[in-house]
C-alpha cells in the first residue's frame, strides 16, 4: 500500500521545484527584455575610416617574431585586404599581440618580409591599459582627435560626466578600454587594429560595438578571446 503521506511530500516538493524553475525563467526573460530595452535605448556608433588607394593594405610573409634568440611565432602568412575583419587566433603567449604591435611599427625583431603598403594610417587599441592616466581633454589632444566628438562616443558608451572629471589612472579597466576604443573611433585611418577590444567591457557596449563594425564595415584587424563575436564579426580567421 502506497504510502500517501510520502507521495504527498514528493508530489508538494515537485511542485515547489517547477514553481522556483518557472521564477528563474520569468526573472531571465525580464532580464533579456531589459537588456533590449536598454540596447534600443543607446546610442549607436560611428566609423568613418579613410579609404586606401590600394586593394592590399599589407602583407606578411613567413614572419617569425623574436624576443631575444626566442622565436614566439613562425613563418606567419597574411594578407590584409581594404574590407577585411580578421581575427587572429592563438592561444595566451602564441604572438598575437607581438604581430599586431609588428605591424603597428613597434621595432620588435623578425625575419620574413613585412610589407606595409605606402602612406598607409592604422588606429591601434593596446591589449594593455594599465598604463593610462591624465585627464580626457589631454589625452584626445595628445593624439590630435576631436575633443567633443571624443567625449560624444564616450557618452554612448554609458560615461557619465562625473565621469569626465576625474583622472583616467582611477577608472575601471572596462573604462579604460572604452577610452581608447573611443580615441581610435575618432581617427581617420585606413585600418584598425585592436587587440582585445571586448576585455571588461558590458554587454550592452559590446554589442553596440559589434553593431558598429557590421553597419560600418570599416577594415579591422583583431584579437579577441569572445569566440561568439569573431563568428559574428570575421570575413577572414587566422590562427596561430
Ligand atoms: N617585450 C618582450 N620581451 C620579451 N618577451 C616578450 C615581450 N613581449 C612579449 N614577450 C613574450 O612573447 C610571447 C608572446 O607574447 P604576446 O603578448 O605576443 O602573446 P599573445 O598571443 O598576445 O598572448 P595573450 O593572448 O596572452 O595576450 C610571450 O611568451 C611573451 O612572454
Ligand atoms: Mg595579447
Amino acid at each position: 500500500k502506497a504510502d500517501k503521506g510520502y507521495i504527498g511530500h514528493k508530489a508538494a516538493k515537485m511542485m515547489k521545484r517547477s514553481k522556483s524553475i518557472e521564477k528563474r525563467q520569468q526573472a531571465a526573460v525580464a532580464a533579456k527584455s531589459q537588456l533590449l530595452k536598454n540596447l534600443e535605448s543607446s546610442d549607436s556608433l560611428k566609423i568613418a575610416q579613410l579609404d586606401y588607394h590600394k586593394s592590399r593594405l599589407a602583407e606578411l610573409e613567413d614572419v617569425s617574431i623574436f624576443y631575444g634568440t626566442k622565436a614566439v611565432c613562425r613563418n606567419i602568412n597574411f594578407t590584409i585586404e581594404q574590407g577585411d575583419r580578421i581575427a587572429l587566433l592563438g592561444k595566451n603567449g602564441s604572438g598575437k599581440s607581438s604581430i599586431l604591435k609588428l605591424l603597428c611599427g613597434e621595432d620588435i625583431s623578425c625575419t620574413g618580409n613585412l610589407r606595409r603598403g605606402s602612406g598607409l594610417k592604422i588606429s591601434y587599441v593596446a591589449q594593455d591599459t594599465s598604463q593610462l592616466a591624465g585627464n580626457l581633454s589631454d589625452y584626445a589632444a595628445r593624439y590630435g582627435v576631436d575633443e567633443s566628438l571624443f567625449k560624444a562616443i564616450l557618452r554612448k558608451l554609458d560615461f557619465s560626466r562625473v565621469q569626465f572629471e576625474k583622472d583616467m589612472s582611477a577608472f575601471s579597466a572596462g573604462q579604460k578600454k572604452k577610452v581608447l576604443i573611443a580615441r581610435s573611433l575618432c581617427e581617420k585611418v585606413h585600418l584598425h587594429i585592436w587587440d582585445e577590444p571586448l576585455n571588461y567591457i558590458d554587454v550592452i557596449s559590446r554589442m553596440q560595438i559589434e553593431e558598429l563594425l557590421l553597419q560600418y564595415t570599416p577594415t579591422i584587424l583583431f584579437v579577441e578571446h569572445d569566440s561568439e563575436f569573431c563568428k559574428n564579426i570575421a570575413t577572414k580567421v587566422i590562427e596561430l
